[in-house]
């Protein structure tokens, strides 16, 4: 996971604030609530009872203005840090969270001060991945929580990417993360996993959305890989989904375009 250059991660991050200027002025407040708030239901069984009682320290790194922190059922210190954090501002009406400008490669937050740390969605949009979770591991205390999502690539991305492809989303996401490594980098820096899914993504769910009519999707949380990419472009996104479905069933971390996993700082 070798850093971007700046340049590139500025472009990225002017694509970042359109989409969501785009979601966030058309979509009603209660769809876009219903949608970010739903994520936290599966992962809450997995934290320990211990954490959700007492009040703990929570970190949500590049939070987006509807982060996992804004909807976290627990009381407890809540720190959401994100670069367009002044952005996302006017949207953000929970009192209880307090947004912090800054990259998740530099976290101003002391060592071993942070018993949970979100990371959704974000590390594949940052300039240093490794220096993130470098840092998260800092600010975390023995045995607290990572819970980190990353929209992986496989293999077939990555060999058709060195042939010239361009996959749609590329000017959002700066990284192209194999899921492999991902998880050893984690293990390297010294976190344990504790959980680690790789849920099943059928193509069938890209070729139906090619049947919506270009416009359709405005607004929708849900489909946009495929809107407003070029037809040979789905062709070839097409192609690699079917490959990877396939190749899915007999290595899902080489193969995985979704990681959600939790790890815990180890102690040292
Ligand atoms: C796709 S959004 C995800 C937002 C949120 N985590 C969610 O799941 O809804 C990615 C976020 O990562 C932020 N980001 C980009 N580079 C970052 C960095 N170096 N450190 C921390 N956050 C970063 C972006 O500003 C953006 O808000």
């Amino acid at each position: 996971m070798k850093p971007v250059n700046l340049r590139k991660w500025r472009e990225a991050q002017e694509e970042e604030k359109s989409w969501w200027t785009k979601i966030l002025s058309q979509t009603p407040k209660s769809t876009l609530s219903a949608f970010y708030g739903n994520r936290w239901t599966s992962l809450l069984p997995y934290l320990d009872a211990q954490l959700c009682q007492n009040c703990p320290t929570v970190v949500d790194v590049g939070s987006g203005p509807h982060g996992l922190i804004y909807y976290l059922p627990l009381r407890g210190q809540k720190v959401a840090i994100d670069p367009l954090i002044d952005s996302y501002r006017l949207d953000l009406n929970t009192t209880d969270v307090f947004p912090v400008k800054g990259v998740g490669e530099s976290i101003p937050i002391g060592k071993d001060q942070t018993d949970l740390c979100f990371l959704i969605n974000a590390l594949e949009h940052t300039v240093n991945p490794q220096q993130v979770l470098e840092e998260i591991w800092r600010i975390l205390q023995p045995g607290g929580y990572l819970i980190c999502q990353v929209y992986t690539q496989s293999v077939t991305d990555l060999a058709f990417i060195k042939l010239g492809y361009v996959p749609p989303l590329s000017a959002y996401h700066p990284h192209h993360i194999l899921a492999n490594n991902l998880i050893s980098t984690l293990e390297r820096i010294g976190f344990r996993i504790e959980k680690c899914e790789m849920p099943f993504d059928p193509v069938i769910i890209d070729i139906f959305n090619y049947f919506k009519k270009s416009g359709e999707d405005q607004g929708s949380l849900r489909g946009e890989s495929v809107y407003n990419i070029r037809l040979g472009q789905r062709f070839t996104h097409t192609l690699i989904r079917l490959i990877d479905n396939l190749l899915f069933l007999f290595s899902k971390r080489r193969f995985a375009k979704n990681v959600i996993l939790i790890a815990r700082k180890q102690h040292a």
